[in-house]
């Protein structure tokens, strides 16, 4: 995978997916074990940031320092990028100094015209089309709950996100079942439903859209929420509100879901909205094994297509 750009789960093959996920696993065991795995030494990642984070930034930039590189944080506002200077002289820069760069930012066309002007690799930190790091760790953290994905069943509730268009590229191609209900008028992206239905077909698995909460959570193994207003719709927050209500996971949606039925969010949550905080921080939740995810599984990502493996 050495070279590789991540913009999107479309460009991996599953076998790639699960090339990650056996990295991810040793890498995660040498940690925990505190055992050295300085596979990019001397190397330096470039993270640019046009949105908020916690997770990402803290965890790119502590997992290269494991990795024995060096995490660049990169303020957008700070930079000449953020002042009008084109993403293609930026992408070449960066590439003489880098030897990767992960980028959040609001438009897809941009992270791809990063990756077509830069000659390192470049990792999409999400988009308001996709977050494909995030998913990767989520299946990562099934894999570990659950023992397998082909078969099971995911429920996505609420917003026809960036959260929810990458969980369906990615259930398509694995062989995961995905149900998601959203409110009428919040569907997810049409031209990823219409791509993964086609990659659903040949790996044997169902995408469905409804705005009907009980059939999508009726016999799932994992339910999975997201906010209601992403980062940039902070405006629509008010209305979101009500054209939300009852998308919520809830202990009522849960009794409808398999009896152990893991939960899953992105995070941050706004408990009360898309979840309870009883559901949040219940038995069922794992959202924390996959916060901590998001370092082992973008570890490996690093380690893959930055040639330290
Ligand atoms: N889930 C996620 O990407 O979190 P941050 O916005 O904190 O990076
Ligand atoms: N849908 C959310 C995900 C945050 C990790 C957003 O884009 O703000």
């Amino acid at each position: 995978m050495k070279g590789k750009d991540l913009l999107s789960i479309e460009q991996l093959s599953v076998e790639e997916i699960y090339k990650i996920f056996s990295v991810a696993k040793d890498l995660k065991a040498k940690t925990k074990r505190g055992e050295q795995h300085h596979l990019l030494a001397g190397k330096t990642l470039g993270m640019i940031f046009q949105k908020a984070s916690t997770r990402t930034r803290v965890s790119f930039e502590v997992g290269m320092w494991q990795l024995g590189g060096q995490g660049l944080f990169l303020g957008a506002s700070d930079m000449q990028i953020g002042r009008g200077e084109p993403i293609k002289d930026t992408a070449r820069v960066l590439s003489r100094y880098l030897d990767a760069i992960m980028i959040r930012t609001y438009s897809q066309a941009e992270v791809e015209e990063l990756a077509e002007y830069a000659d390192i690799p470049i990792i999409n930190g999400l988009t308001d089309l996709l977050h494909p790091c995030q998913v990767l760790a989520d299946l990562f953290t099934t894999l570990e709950y659950k023992g397998d994905l082909k078969g099971r069943k995911l429920a996505y509730i609420g917003d026809g996100n960036n959260m929810a268009n990458t969980l369906i590229q990615a259930c398509a191609k694995i062989g995961m079942d995905i149900a998601v209900a959203t409110p009428p008028g919040y569907e997810p992206d049409a031209g990823i439903v219409g791509k993964s239905l086609a990659a659903a077909a040949a790996s044997g698995s169902n995408v469905t859209l409804s705005n009907r909460v009980s059939t999508a959570v009726s016999e799932a193994d994992v339910i999975y929420t997201d906010v209601w207003a992403s980062m940039g719709q902070e405006s629509e927050q008010i209305k979101r509100q009500k054209d939300f209500a009852g998308f919520q996971v809830n202990s009522g949606i849960m009794k409808l879901a398999k009896p152990d039925a893991i939960v899953m969010h992105c995070l941050p949550a706004h408990r009360g909205e898309e979840i309870t905080n009883e559901i949040l921080e219940g038995p069922q939740s794992v959202v924390f094994d996959e916060a901590e995810n998001r370092l082992h599984v973008q570890k490996a990502i690093m380690a893959l297509i930055m040639g330290g493996i």
